[in-house]
């Protein structure tokens, strides 16, 4: 396993990271809890120390699951443990953003509480929250940071003008942006922002929430919470699913799969510091790893990224 060291921080993590939100039943479905165990014993034996979560990612079931196995299994200090608040659902039914200070202090002892640890590695603002000032939201980081509850803080979906409004009150040692080869957004402004100023990149949905893992066709019926998504039904996905076939025929070229394929493109950009993998069961992380084996050449990188580009204009280019 390759590491590299986070932003400003001296966390050394692993290039892949392992991806918590699978345990949302909501949007994920149900997950064979024993085979997800074994998928976090089976990354730490392949060297991935680092793994995502966030108090949201149902309501809490995320962090209360990792937190159970880790402290049961003595694997707590193997790990470098990123978490995420912002979204209030003290209420039960709705949800709201939150980044005032009492709220972050709230929300912090309760992801203490759930991932039973004494700290918080990374501790991420996971969006943007346009009614809360920047220092009150530092206020809140300096008296956690002071009391040793967590050690770094990370932001978000946020873009550059946001990140600027809160470096000057606080130090961001990374950004989660959503990136793969199907979401090149961050490329314009995101990524050499990051890149200027130091900042450390985990990309999210590197397989764009599993379309990109090469076992979706045009003809394949996807249930759960992705089936909105215009690349996931319909034209889109028969668009994306042409893409994939051209691609997959790169990947063998290379000894590739899809998925470790559409992963080491991610990796390539010298900007990303660490691609999370989403991950319900050990197949998920393990059949990553070959992905950070090197980079791919920039003639590949471009050829891959023109077939998918090329295919999300065509689905934008749909009538609705
Ligand atoms: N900050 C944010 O706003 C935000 C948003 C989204 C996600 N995240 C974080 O980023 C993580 C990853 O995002 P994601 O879950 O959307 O990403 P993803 O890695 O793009 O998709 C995960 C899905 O890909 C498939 N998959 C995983 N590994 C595979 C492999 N080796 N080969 C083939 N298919 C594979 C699985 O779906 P199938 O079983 O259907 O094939 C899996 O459920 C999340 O778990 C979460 O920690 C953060």
């Amino acid at each position: 396993m390759k590491y590299t060291r986070l932003g400003s921080s001296d966390l050394n993590v692993s290039r892949l990271c392992f991806g918590c939100w699978q345990l949302n039943p909501k949007f994920w479905g149900e997950v064979d809890i024993a085979g997800w165990e074994e998928a976090v014993r089976g990354a730490l034996d392949v060297g991935i120390n680092f793994i995502d979560t966030a108090d949201a990612y149902g309501d809490g079931v995320a962090e209360e699951e990792l937190g159970r196995f880790l402290h049961s299994a003595g694997l707590r200090d193997q790990f470098v443990i990123a978490t995420k608040f912002f979204w209030n659902f003290s209420d039960g039914d709705t949800r709201f953003a939150d980044t005032t200070h009492d709220y972050i202090i709230r929300a912090c002892e309760n992801s203490l509480r759930r991932l039973q640890t004494d700290h918080i590695d990374l501790y991420q603002i996971h969006s943007w929250d346009a009614l809360t000032r920047p220092d009150e939201v530092a206020r809140a980081f300096a008296t956690l940071k002071a009391a040793g509850k967590v050690r770094w803080f990370g932001v978000s979906n946020l873009n550059p003008e946001q990140m600027d409004l809160y470096r000057d009150h606080f130090e961001i040692n990374s950004l989660q942006p959503g990136y793969s080869l199907l979401d090149r957004r961050i490329e314009q402004r995101e990524l050499p922002y990051c890149l200027r100023h130091g900042i450390g990149v985990i990309n999210y949905s590197p397989l764009y929430r599993g379309l990109l893992g090469g076992r979706y066709t045009a003809g394949s019926k996807i249930e759960d919470g992705r089936a909105f998504g215009p690349f996931f039904h319909g034209e889109g996905l028969r668009i994306v699913a042409e893409a994939m076939e051209k691609a997959k025929v790169i990947a063998a070229e290379l000894d590739l799969t899809m998925a470790q394929l559409a992963l080491r493109w991610t990796l390539t950009h010298p900007a990303i510091s660490s691609s999370i993998v989403g991950v319900k069961k050990p197949d998920h992380i393990l059949g990553a790893l070959k992905a950070t084996e090197g980079p791919l050449s920039q003639e590949i990188w471009h050829k891959v990224g023109n077939l998918f580009s090329t295919a999300v204009a065509k689905v934008e280019a749909l009538p609705d």
